[in-house]
């Protein structure tokens, strides 16, 4: 029997280590279950009070503005919380719903400001959407129906945003200028510009590298991308430029990165093959067919709590309908290694993801090294597992992820700033950092500065939870970014 999570968890490797989630579709096989939505275990009886999802969401649409957050030190960590729809997968459903024939309803779509940038870029290129809270109706042109936008698009804060829709802008019969703000304008877009350029794009660049970018779409070509560096986006950029060239186009990753872009592919209607780590797209004469989609929760954000609830050793929280897809699950086999108590629930699929519970109780957390092939995996929980490092017992090292340093701050000099803030003993190297345990004492709270990074500031509020006094974060509504209900969320589960 194949496994539900189709190629996903096939060659999925960390170094050799037992991933959480092998285990899981070990489990999901042990049990002989292929149907595509199915629950293999009942939720065990947790002893926390479970919010319904749907209370939890109704409030995100009316977004509070907070120019700055106070957190308070906290006892515990318990209830329940559904965090928001995933962003990958949400910027993915929404821009292959744009392009396919036909209305998709996705359901629990992202509330991050970045999607809804996205969905802001499909519109103007002439997609129908209709937002009500999270169900968004996108009706598509079809491959060839996008209309040129009068205006420059706008990506916002989203690196997922430009890059991916760059594929798709690279295959159209006319001309599109899109930017971002001051963030997103200073990272670099050459990784993408190489490879569509390869297939026959013409795109200008400021200084050749970055945002705003003049996409002159036309005829393309397939290639054989050998990407240099591990990225989904870049990935992703050139499978989507694969849905418009002619013959095949394929990318060769040179470690495992997350495969939203694949499977979202296939489930529009796209055939897609996977070698190891080629993925190949032949596109020629195929059409997209518009869907229903659930939005998996998304995990990234749920890491948040799993690190607040695992400071307490008394916590105990209910995570609700989380994205366990075993491209982004190596952040929970850090957590295990560490020493966390994780459980996972009610696994079922939807669209080739799977989506589960999780279920954290309160631990000592040993610490250790993040390094080499698992970076990918794991880049956008990296602020939170080194914002965990004072709270370890052996502190916590994070190597080979100069990455970090091009996301929307750069993160390795912001986690230094604001971990010394509060009292952390930090090595900032260029290739990561290294936090010092408990050994180097208690944090204290502290004003912090985000740099108007959504992930930096929702780490150091976690952070703050296990403090000594009260933390401020300043812009705390950059955190809208992937979270805008983060935290009224956190408040709730945070118990003083
Ligand atoms: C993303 C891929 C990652 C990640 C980003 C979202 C995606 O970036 O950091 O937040 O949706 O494909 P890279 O692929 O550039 O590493």
């Amino acid at each position: 029997m194949g496994c539900f999570c189709r190629a996903s968890c096939y060659n999925y490797d960390t170094d050799g280590r037992a991933p959480v989630f092998q285990r899981v579709c070990k489990e999901v096989h042990a049990a002989k279950l292929s149907a595509r939505t199915v629950a293999i275990r009942k939720p065990q009886a947790v002893r926390v009070k479970i919010l319904s999802s749907r209370n939890l969401r109704l409030t995100s649409g009316e977004r509070t503005i907070l120019s700055k957050q106070t957190i308070h030190p906290a006892k515990t960590v318990a209830g329940g919380v559904a965090p928001p729809g995933d962003k990958s997968i949400s910027h993915r459903y929404a821009m292959l719903a744009g392009i396919a024939e036909g209305t998709s309803e996705l359901s629990n779509f992202a509330l991050a400001a970045d999607c809804h940038s996205t969905l802001r870029c499909m519109k103007a290129l002439g997609a129908e959407v209709k937002v009500e809270k999270t169900l968004v109706r996108v009706t598509g042109r079809g491959l060839h129906g996008l209309k040129s936008s009068w205006r420059a698009l706008d990506a916002g804060n989203s690196g997922t945003t430009i890059r991916l829709l760059s594929g798709i802008l690279a295959g159209q019969s006319f001309t599109t200028k899109i930017a971002g703000d001051d963030s997103l304008n200073k990272r670099p877009m050459k990784r993408i510009l190489t490879p569509l350029r390869e297939m026959g794009a013409k795109i200008t660049a400021r200084d050749d590298n970055f945002a705003p970018l003049e996409i002159c779409g036309g005829q393309l070509r397939g290639i054989h991308y050998e990407m240099p560096m591990a990225s989904a986006q870049v990935k992703s950029a050139v499978l989507l430029a694969g849905l418009f060239a002619e013959g095949e186009t394929a990318v060769t990753e040179p470690a495992r990165t997350r495969d939203h872009t694949e499977l979202a592919l296939e489930e529009f209607g796209a055939p897609i093959e996977r070698h190891g780590r080629t993925t190949g797209i032949r596109a020629n004469g195929i059409k997209l067919t518009g869907r229903k989609a659930e939005v998996p929760g998304d995990l990234s954000s749920a890491v948040f709590f799993i690190a607040a609830a695992s400071l307490f050793s008394d916590s105990t929280l209910h995570i609700q309908g989380v994205g366990l897809n075993p491209t982004r699950t190596a952040v929970l086999d850090v957590f295990a290694r560490m020493g966390a108590s994780l459980q996972m629930l009610s696994l079922r699929s939807a669209q080739g993801e799977i989506i589960g519970d999780i279920a954290v109780k309160g631990s000592q957390l040993k610490g250790g090294v993040i390094a080499g092939a698992e970076i990918p995996l794991v880049i956008d929980e990296l602020p939170m597992l080194a914002a965990l490092g004072p709270f370890t017992e052996e502190g916590i090292e994070i190597r080979d992820a100069t990455e970090l340093r091009v996301k929307e701050s750069d993160r390795i000099a912001a986690l230094a700033e604001n971990l010394r803030r509060m009292g952390a003993s930090v090595e900032e190297r260029p290739d990561g950092l290294k936090v010092a345990g408990r050994i180097a004492g208690k944090l204290r709270g502290a004003e912090i500065e985000p740099h108007g990074d959504h992930r930096i500031a929702m780490a150091f509020a976690v952070a703050a939870l296990g403090a000594e006094g009260s933390s401020t974060i300043r812009d705390a509504q950059c955190a809208g970014v992937s979270y805008p209900t983060f935290y009224e969320d956190l408040a709730r589960v945070a118990e003083q």
